[in-house]
């Protein structure tokens, strides 16, 4: 495709087909933000406080995690080099993954820190920039935690 339009306003006055293509820029839209459900992934007591599982859901592997009486879902794979954060250390929000130290925050994905230090993760923070992790929507209906692919 040569050439893509960003909003409505881009697409050429008076080009033939406009109409058209607003209508279907409105339907890919439309059905780019239905296709978003809530799926199942574990039952409330399930999980424990303070306790994280890997669930694999939708084609996804998931980090689910308990702090409190709150739920969070984020990719379990380490955006560094693909750690099992489901196999690190949580303390509050905050998970550790358990192969080079980078912690995240599973409450926004962002990162809390890139890599544990010392001159290998100087040379690594070099060569790969800090990622911040997908987090998903989380919900709990009927004692089931459901989360939103
Ligand atoms: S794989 Fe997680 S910090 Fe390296």
């Amino acid at each position: 495709m040569p050439y893509l339009w960003r909003s409505k306003r881009e697409i050429p006055e008076g080009s033939l087909g406009r109409q058209t293509i607003i209508r279907l820029l409105a339907m890919i839209h439309e059905w780019g933000c239905s296709m978003s459900k809530f799926t199942e992934v574990s039952k409330i007591d399930e999980l424990k406080d303070g306790i994280m599982k890997a669930v694999i859901a939708e084609g996804r592997e998931i980090l689910l995690a308990r702090v409190g009486d709150k739920y969070y879902a984020t990719d379990n794979r380490c955006p560094h080099m693909k750690g099992d954060l489901s196999q690190g250390k949580l303390e509050g929000t905050v998970v550790t993954c358990p192969l080079h130290g980078s912690q995240f925050d599973i409450s926004n994905g962002q990162v809390v820190r890139w890599l544990k230090g010392g001159l290998m993760s100087k040379l690594g923070s070099a060569l790969k920039m800090s990622k911040a992790l997908t987090v998903y929507n989380v919900k709990v209906e009927d004692g089931k935690v459901l989360v939103e692919f």
